[in-house]
């Protein structure tokens, strides 16, 4: 059983409770995030607490001392669990309120969970051969570049994805590819990369931002722009980022061959220098 975080105590994850009082339970009033340990290093620390910080800003969650106790806390369950290769998951509601009403309870006391989650890696095959995609209809809010814990559409896409053997869910808002169910989603065209930019509609996926930074090194040129769904039909590669999933090759979409149908030269030199990056960590 792991040893998991809870506003301010260490305890095994079967003695962590919250009460159903609490608004992340009951309007899913809360942010989250996802990082990623290699040898027990948090990838891109300073990333995740940049967004986290922008997205408490956008919840109007108040960041109290968190930017701070968050490395530390994340140490602390390194070490309090032997965590090498893994997940931290963490969740900041506005806390526990009553009355059940709407609006902010006037004094907030946040509730503040960390808690590692074992990896759940893709099959190896996924890499040499690829994954299958469907695009379905983005029926989000219009904050999707706050890391809000309210998933119920992303949750509702992955659903029907695997359903029809898909992987991923790519939501598509006005014809434009804006990203995964829970990922960033990436194409090339005529051998340039390119994704959507960071605005509202989608999530600065912290593995997209690193994933642009060694297509730059590489000499991979980068668009950031948006592309359409008919676009992405006549793409020669198409892959997905996520911290989770790190990059993943999709070789259909559809039930179409995506180029070739096979995961492409760009997606594969970009996931080794991925894995060399993280390697070094
Ligand atoms: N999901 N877009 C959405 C909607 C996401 O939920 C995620 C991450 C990403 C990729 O972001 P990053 O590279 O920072 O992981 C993009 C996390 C992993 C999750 O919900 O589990």
């Amino acid at each position: 059983m792991s040893i998991v975080y809870l506003n301010g105590e260490y305890v095994p994850a079967e003695e962590a409770t919250v009460s159903v009082e609490d608004r992340g339970f009951l309007f899913a009033d809360g942010i989250y995030e996802v990082v990623r340990l290699y040898h027990g290093c948090v990838f891109e620390l300073e990333a995740h607490l940049q967004r986290w910080a922008r997205s408490a800003e956008g919840a109007r969650l108040p960041l109290r001392n968190t930017l701070t106790e968050l490395p530390t806390i994340f140490q602390r369950l390194v070490q309090e669990n032997n965590l090498l290769d893994a997940e931290i998951y963490v969740q900041y509601t506005r806390g526990v309120a009553h009355p059940r009403t709407h609006a902010f309870p006037t004094e907030v006391h946040p509730t503040l969970l960390a808690m590692p989650v074992p990896l759940h890696l893709p099959p190896p095959e996924a890499y040499t051969q690829g994954l299958r995609t469907i695009a379905l209809p983005d029926l989000r809010w219009q904050r999707c570049d706050i890391k809000s814990t309210m998933l119920l559409p992303n949750v509702m896409a992955k659903q029907q994805a695997r359903e029809q053997g898909a992987f991923e869910a790519i939501l598509v808002r006005d014809g434009v590819v804006k990203e995964g169910a829970s990922t960033n989603i990436l194409a090339v065209f005529e051998g340039q990369l390119a994704t959507h930019p960071l605005d509202h509609s989608i999530l600065g996926g912290i593995t997209r931002q690193a994933v642009l930074g060694l297509a730059e090194e590489l000499g991979i040129p980068v668009r950031e722009k948006p592309f359409t769904l008919e676009q992405v039909y006549s793409a020669q590669e198409l892959f997905l980022s996520s911290t989770t999933s790190e990059v993943l090759p999709l070789t259909r979409i559809d039930g179409r061959p995506v180029g070739a149908g096979r995961p492409g030269p760009v997606t594969l030199r970009l996931y080794e220098a991925f894995q060399k990056l993280t390697a070094k960590l």
